[in-house]
């Protein structure tokens, strides 16, 4: 049983509101972004992270009090794998390329996990021997089948479920059925094929549209593919993609700030990323937009002036009138 402060934080996963972009809208142009930032500890992957866990439970893999989860993430995984695992009683170890921002690290640390860092690129690359965060925690699960469970978030169907019954109908509802495109990133897949095989059952004309960083992108939570495998996640249900959109670090970064102008909100790298790519696709009359914003910007103040993107007082400035901030659960 939850306590009535843990079901409070439980409960407030997914529901996330879905904003107008008055910076990109046009008389019959309307492009909205979907701030998942809103969640309880801060991104879309407190979906996959809460629907992974109580599968976990139902299946009897999980025991509370006893296993320990461990799970290779680039950041958000690993802050709401954490998070909501803590309220339910699970110890948790998390394997993190050392190149996710130090505020990432810090909230994961500060919520309660054993952290590994290894020297991988930004994202974990699937496929064997490619990638360190991913063979160091196999190789520490394997040590104690018995206590540790990893959720292996990249072929995981839960991930994939919490967006099919979770995010697709609500962005479904929250255009009134109207919506014409969607933009997100790829992480795992699971955004966008759960997202997607929704929406496309609703209406099939409704196009999916994959954003692609650049190779050696600063995108935390997103995959190139070109430098990456596709993960068995996405593989499953990657006819859902109509089209890719590209998008490189310098576009990305430089809409950070006009948005925070123009929209009044303080958005993260990949948001910026999925920003650009809705801006330089070409739509026709009477499209509706939806654009995953996957987290919010606060945790990147470290990237942002690195990338000259905010000084450390304009950062600190923004990061008090932002209009859009939740309590967080951190
Ligand atoms: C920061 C971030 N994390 C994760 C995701 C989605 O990840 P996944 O494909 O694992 O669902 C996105 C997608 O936009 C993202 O921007």
């Amino acid at each position: 049983m939850e306590s009535v402060a843990q079901e409070d934080t439980l409960n407030r996963v997914g529901n996330t509101p879905l904003v107008k972009l008055n910076s990109l809208s046009k008389s019959n142009i309307d492009f909205f972004a979907k701030l998942e930032g809103h969640n309880p500890f801060g991104s879309v992957k407190d979906r996959a992270a809460y629907w992974m866990i109580k599968d976990g439970e139902e299946k009897g893999l999980l025991t509370r009090g006893k296993s320990i989860i461990i799970e290779p993430t680039s950041g958000n995984t690993g802050i709401a794998l954490t998070g909501i695992a803590k309220l339910l009683g699970y110890q948790v170890e998390i394997v993190i390329p050392e190149k996710a921002s130090n505020e990432t690290k810090e909230i994961i640390r500060n919520l309660g996990a054993k952290v590994f860092e290894t020297s991988d690129d930004l994202c974990p690359k699937v496929g064997a021997g490619t990638d360190q965060s991913i063979a160091l925690a196999t190789s520490i699960a394997s040590s104690r089948p018995d206590t540790y469970y990893s959720p292996n978030q990249y072929a995981n169907e839960a991930n994939f479920k919490g967006h099919y019954v979770g995010t697709g109908p609500e962005i479904w509802k929250q255009t009134d059925g109207k919506i014409t495109h969607f933009f997100t990133g790829v992480g795992t897949g699971g955004t966008i094929t759960g997202i997607g095989s929704y929406l496309k059952e609703k209406n099939p004309e409704i196009k999916i549209i994959g954003c692609q960083p650049q190779q050696n992108h600063l995108i935390q939570g997103w995959r190139n593919f070109e430098e990456s495998a596709k993960p068995d996640l996405f593989l499953k249900r990657e006819n859902v993609v109509d089209d890719w959109a590209h998008v490189n670090n310098e576009e990305a970064f430089s809409v950070v700030k006009e948005v925070f102008e123009k929209d009044h909100l303080l958005i993260s790298p990949s948001s910026a990323a999925v920003y650009a790519c809705m801006k330089n696709y070409t739509f026709d009359e009477n499209s509706c937009i939806v654009g995953i914003f996957a987290d919010d910007g606060r945790k990147f103040q470290s990237v942002y002036q690195n990338q000259n993107v905010f000084s450390e007082s304009e950062f600190v400035e923004a990061l008090k009138s932002a209009e859009h901030m939740s309590n967080l659960a951190y």
